[in-house]
């Protein structure tokens, strides 16, 4: 099928020759693919705007095209985060979102038409600051927090209470002798400070593992992760916006607000009333310029009648409250050339297209390269050199290209050419394959393609891999490009003789590089595993495999259930081991470094005790002072066996928080008894 590919910018649509049809069935391919990147591998390629421009566009389309309408449509539905690991919880009230906009023109139309709605009668508005992070129901009984939830598809969210107990601006149990109801419902948003973020991504860089786009997908990858314990180093923050309740007093939001910060709970102090348009106005001026010195990221403001019974009387529509709305501040923008677009290929082969322009300034920052991400985002935005392109930084710390700027369709034909993605690898000449699902070129020559040889082998000695500091980037490139190593196996043959040359003086060096590889060679199994470089098998997953199958023999024997069953490997994780060790060139490469002394066992811990000695022990639930994997390793460390699923023969549950309710009820059927983590560590350290 040929598609029709549309600018995002809207002046581009004058001379292009959509194909509705086409265009309906891209867009949503399109948008189905960004709604999986945003929300579960928290990793955007393209802008809130772009995501809401294309998500508009579909929606006319659709509405001029009733015969086309699929409920399964990106329009039908509003994204999820639901996640697997977590316990499914149905929120008592659904949870809907806003309406968004983007001009002054939607803001007075809002205003107008809540004041048509109201017959004339006068109303204020709460304005309010857009938090960027990811929303949360925080539920109350009795002044105690008894759950809290993400949002998921606003009817279906994740049970997050153990991760949201330790944002320490979320309050446990309430002061006693305050007139907060018996339940109530307070909803708001979890979000990262800029400082936090910032500390985050610096160790990320430095650990070599990828870096959050912006803070509001750190939040939301922190919220999600199965251990609590990791979450309170990560020092998120929260901001309740929002007190329901059927025992609650006041009679309008702003002072629901106002009781709730009494109460204990993080209310921001920015909120203000506003009795006409020009306050509003007023709000957003002053805001638009004064976020960027507010310790965390906002991208707009939030618009909400004040008084409850007139927001009842506007209602809702299917998706939004009539009574409120979010207007969205407009990223900063600069406007350059485009100079020419390079392809890089990284050490798993995939190439990235990167833009380079001449210097703009944009948000405090010079501006030269921007990353386009693949093909269909280059065809997309109708890329050609020379163009002056709009590159936006929003909250995204990367800046993209988000359109090209006022091109007439009168000298279409004077652009330069258009941009066209690389068909050969441009370090070794490779023909590049595109996999089918994924968006990524990929140069397949890994076995002789330079930038993929060296970048495995700065990998593979990496100070969380191997460790072989006294072998740098540079030292790789040189002795790659002197012929001695084509592999990291080839390291372990190096001879200080070699490392010299002709050069006597570099002898004292060459001995410092040698004792840095040899040194290697004590590294435990689960680094030598991330060290290989196996798709997908990072630190973590090489950790959990390394404690599961105990040495690479074992690994390489394992089959696909087998690896499916251990905690956080996933089909894509199991199947790219089996690729890896069905390759004969890996299996040779292994050997090469097995033969060189190179760990391929992991060390027998040895019984701590015998405390459990003959029990078989369920671990059920989220924990807060150890992970699962910990817990398993300390079961057989004290002599017990860790299982799988509950039978007459367990002898307990290591029960955390959130075990799900079927596992409880076959624990009591089979009068299995519950032990919490600290009665269990309790057990083994007695
Ligand atoms: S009120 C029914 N107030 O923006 C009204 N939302 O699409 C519920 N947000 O899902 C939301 N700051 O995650 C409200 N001051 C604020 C907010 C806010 C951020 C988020 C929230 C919501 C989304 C709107």
């Amino acid at each position: 099928m040929q598609l029709c590919f549309n600018s995002l910018n809207h002046t581009m649509n004058l001379f292009a020759t959509p194909n509705d049809t086409e265009r309906i069935l891209f867009l949503r391919k399109e948008l189905n693919r960004h709604n999986y990147n945003y929300y579960v591998l928290n990793a955007p390629e393209i802008s809130d705007r772009q995501f809401d421009d294309m998500m508009h566009e579909l929606q006319e389309l659709e509405e001029r095209h009733p015969e086309m309408s699929d409920p399964n449509s990106p329009t039908q539905r509003v994204g999820s985060d639901r996640s697997n690991d977590f316990e499914p919880v149905t929120h008592k009230r659904p949870m809907l979102s806003l309406g968004n906009t983007y001009s002054r023109g939607d803001v007075q139309a809002f205003y107008e038409r809540v004041a048509e709605s109201l017959g004339g009668e006068p109303f204020d508005i709460c304005c309010e600051l857009k938090f960027d992070g990811l929303s949360i129901s925080l539920l109350y009984e009795h002044g105690r927090l008894v759950r809290a939830a993400t949002r998921g598809d606003g009817v279906q969210g994740d049970d997050v209470t153990a991760n949201v107990r330790t944002i320490r601006t979320v309050p446990l149990v309430l002061p006693e002798g305050l007139d907060y109801p018996e339940e109530f419902e307070i909803r708001g948003e979890v979000l990262m400070p800029w400082k936090s973020f910032e500390r985050l991504n610096a160790e990320r860089e430095r650990r070599e593992e990828p870096l959050f786009a912006n803070p509001r997908n750190a939040a939301s990858g922190t919220l999600k992760s199965k251990k609590s314990a990791a979450v309170a180093q990560r020092r998120l923050d929260a901001y309740l916006y929002y007190l329901l309740g059927d025992g609650l007093t006041a009679q309008t939001h702003y002072e629901r607000m106002q009781q709730a910060a009494r109460w204990g709970f993080n209310v921001s102090p920015t909120a203000k009333l506003a009795h006409s348009l020009q306050d509003i106005y007023d709000y957003i001026d002053y805001w638009d310029e004064a976020r960027h010195s507010l310790p965390f990221a906002t991208d707009g403001i939030v618009l909400k009648v004040n008084d409850l019974r007139q927001q009842q009387r506007l209602g809702y529509t299917a998706k939004n409250p009539r009574w409120a709305i979010a207007y969205k501040f407009q990223a900063e923008q600069a406007v350059t050339r485009l100079l020419d677009v390079t392809f890089q290929v990284g050490r798993t082969g995939a190439v990235t297209p990167v833009a380079n322009m001449e210097p703009v300034l944009l948000a405090g920052t010079t501006v030269r390269r921007a990353s386009l991400h693949n093909e269909d985002i280059i065809r997309q935005l109708d890329l050609h050199i020379g163009d002056m392109v709009r590159v936006e930084k929003a909250g995204e710390i990367i800046p993209q290209i988000v359109g090209v700027a006022d091109v007439a369709p009168a000298n279409a034909a004077e652009r330069g050419a258009a941009v066209q993605f690389i068909k050969t690898c441009p370090e070794c000449g490779a023909t590049l394959v595109r996999y089918e699902g994924e968006a990524a070129h990929y140069c397949p020559n890994d076995t002789a393609c330079p930038p993929q040889i060296k970048g495995r082998i700065e990998h593979f000695i990496s100070r969380e891999a191997m460790n072989i500091d006294s072998v740098g980037p540079e030292t790789v490139d040189d002795y790659y490009e002197r012929g001695l190593i084509r592999d990291a196996a080839d390291l372990y043959r190096l001879t200080v003789e070699q490392l010299m040359g002709n050069d006597g003086t570099r002898r004292r060096s060459a001995e410092k590089v040698i004792a840095g590889i040899r040194r290697s060679l004590d590294v435990p199994f689960e680094r030598v595993l991330f060290a290989l470089g196996i798709r997908f098998v990072g630190k973590v997953v090489a950790k959990t495999l390394a404690r599961r199958f105990g040495s690479l023999d074992a690994l390489r024997a394992a089959s696909l259930d087998d690896l499916m069953q251990t905690e956080g490997v996933g089909q894509a994780i199991a199947e790219s081991v089996l690729r890896y060790f069905a390759d004969e060139r890996n299996l040779a490469f292994v050997a090469r470094l097995a033969e060189a002394g190179v760990r391929m066992e992991a060390e027998q811990a040895a019984l701590q005790s015998t405390a459990l000695a003959g029990m078989s022990i369920v671990i059920s639930g989220t924990f807060a002072r150890h992970s699962r994997e910990e817990y398993k390793a300390l079961i057989e460390a004290h002599g017990g066996k860790n299982v799988g699923s509950i039978s007459k023969k367990t002898t307990f549950i290591l029960a955390g928080e959130n075990m799900g309710p079927s596992k409880l009820e076959k624990a009591s059927k089979l009068g299995v008894p519950l032990k919490t983590e600290d009665e269990f560590l309790q057990m083994i350290e007695g």
